[in-house]
């Protein structure tokens, strides 16, 4: 019986990685679980990452120490609210790509990456005297496909790497999840919040003999911006932990500790009953009212697992250790600003059509698209068609308007004399990470057209958001409209965790020395960002925010609880 929780190596600091590990066997778990997340492991077609936040091999270190064993999800997707469920942008860049099926370009991406990423993992299995007692095979394949071909292709790539611990499958507990998902010679099991003796039932009647396990026990939720802040009573959630394990189950926690979608890592559903309907972009915190909170801290629902778990866990529960102080609540001013249309752009193409942002190359950010309307004419409607996600149209350098993604996306445009220009700055939110529609290109990704007629001739400029360490400040204002950075510094005594909060901002990113610790956005529920204590230093840290909509009074604010 593995008594385990997810807690993903990518949503934390590395420096933070031993803290919330402690926490979890302080819970009462013995085993961690993990994704491995490929768009952060290889950024680009080829090159890899395995340092920092990306380390999969010291973190797995790092729990054996803490006394936990471990699950591995290598994926190749992994849903999980992460930007297109874990399979790299650059997979988009070519219009016909097909994902998560035997396609033999998708799988040469994906016998590369497996190249890579499982090494780390295959050395320090149980087998080979490591802490890596299961390894996953895809993730919730049922919730997506019929390709058996597939799935047996992701289960023979881990086998020939290596993999000999237990593999499984995991599937919602429904017929059709099930029959698509699981795959000969593989334990399945199953995903779910509540009921679990109809979600045994079920799984039993299709793999009698497969031990029971809940591989992912959602005892929180996350949420979407401009939604309400989703919870789950602890009381209710530590029943149902205790009606899994009284049917001799094992668990994995999803999530025992959920942490942050840091930069621009967060993902998006669609709405509706098939995820097909409104894009809902993921908010930056990935809290999840999981039992152990974004800071590491303790929660009543941490307190309620440790009573259940201490009843099926056999070695002894360690205290949990008290979290250091939080930084004082205080303001900084951020007076110094800079157009973003004053930054020289990363990439400038032209075009008969629009292009994606996956086609330059453009993980995620900005891009601004010109073109130039014929005239004379009279009004008729601009659309942006396939617009992902928001735009600022200008006309002959005015905001003319805001438009965005299951919104409003066309907007009356005359031409009166010989031509207009026509500027749309487009941003990316979060691409789709769950359903049919995953592969979400960002951009103006179905064209743009004035009544029926297509525009042609774009210049497309692009402004990646990841490294602002090169931003010409002082530079004079010249572009006089768009989105503006701010800069102010942010003086402390000592580091420690805080939560900052824009009061009176609207939408943006924001950067503490450097790191984007993600969006902000009025529009709520999640007010607060959590301000992780790795990122500062004694004395003066640098703060960026790049508003896009607007500010009257630059401030920013420290406080000492979060508000998500
Ligand atoms: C599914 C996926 C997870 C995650 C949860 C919801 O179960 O397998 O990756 O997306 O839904 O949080």
């Amino acid at each position: 019986m593995l008594l385990s929780g997810a807690l993903h190596y990518f949503r934390v600091l590395p420096e933070q990685w031993t803290q919330r590990l402690s926490m979890l066997r302080a819970m009462g778990l013995d085993t961690v679980e993990t994704y491995l997340a490929w768009n952060l492991h290889e950024p680009e077609p080829g090159r890899f990452e395995f340092g920092g936040r990306a380390d999969v091999g010291r973190f797995l270190d790092l729990a054996a120490e803490a006394g936990l064993d471990a699950i591995v999800r290598p994926g190749p997707y992994i849903c999980a609210e992460w930007d297109n469920g874990g399979l790299p942008s650059w997979l988009l860049a070519d219009r016909s790509a097909r994902l998560r099926c035997h396609d033999p370009e998708y799988l040469a991406h994906v016998a590369r990456y497996f190249d890579a990423v499982l090494p780390p993992i295959v050395e320090r299995q149980r087998t080979r005297g490591g802490n890596v007692v299961m390894v996953q095979v895809e993730n919730e394949y049922g919730s997506f496909g019929t390709d058996r071909r597939y799935l047996e292709w992701v289960r023979d790539a881990l086998l020939e790497r290596g993999v000999d611990v237990p593999l499984v499958t995991s599937d919602g507990p429904t017929d059709h999840m099930l029959t698509g998902g699981s795959v000969p010679g593989v334990a399945a099991t199953a995903n779910f919040g509540s009921d679990p003796e109809t979600a045994f039932a079920t799984l039993a009647r299709y793999r009698p003999d497969d031990p029971p396990m809940c591989m992912e026990f959602w005892n929180g939720w996350f949420d979407h911006w401009g939604e309400r802040h989703v919870t789950r009573d602890a009381a209710d959630a530590a029943d149902v932990l205790d009606r899994i394990l009284a049917a001799g189950a094992s668990v994995n926690l999803y999530m025992a500790h959920g942490g942050t979608n840091f930069g621009t890592t967060a993902g998006a559903n669609l709405g509706g009953a098939e995820s097909t309907g409104a894009y809902q972009p993921t908010v930056t915190s990935y809290d999840y009212d999981a039992p152990i909170d974004e800071r590491g801290a303790p929660t009543a629902k941490f307190h309620a697992f440790r009573e259940v778990l201490a009843k099926y866990q056999r070695r002894e529960i360690p205290e949990p250790e008290p979290l250091p102080p939080l930084l004082p609540a205080g303001s900084v001013r951020l007076d110094e600003t800079l157009r973003l249309l004053d930054v020289p752009a990363a990439s400038v193409v032209e075009t008969a059509e629009p292009p994606t942002f996956e086609e330059m190359g453009l993980h995620h950010g900005l891009a601004l698209y010109r073109t130039e309307i014929p005239g004379p004419r009279q009004a008729y409607d601009l659309h942006l068609d396939g617009l992902a996600d928001r735009a600022h149209v200008y006309v002959d350098g005015s905001l003319a308007a805001v438009l965005e993604r299951s919104g409003e996306t066309s907007t009356p445009v005359a031409v009166e004399g010989g031509s207009a220009s026509v500027e749309i700055l487009v941003e990316s939110m979060g691409r789709v990470n769950y359903g049919p529609r995953i592969g979400d290109r960002k951009g103006l990704v179905g064209g743009v057209r004035h009544e029926r007629q297509f525009l042609h001739g774009w210049t497309t400029a692009t402004y990646p958001v990841d490294d602002v360490s090169g931003l010409p400040w002082g530079a004079p204002d010249t572009a006089g409209r768009g989105p503006v950075f701010h800069r102010g510094v942010l003086t402390v005594d000592e580091p420690r965790d805080g939560y900052l909060v824009l009061p009176g901002w609207t939408k943006g990113y924001v950067w503490v020395n450097g790191f984007c610790l993600g969006r902000y956005w009025d529009r709520g529920p999640q007010r607060t960002l959590y301000l992780p204590w790795p990122l500062l230093r004694a004395g003066g840290n640098e703060l960026v925010v790049l508003e896009l909509d607007g500010v009257a009074d630059p401030v920013a604010e420290i406080r000492t609880a979060p508000e998500l």
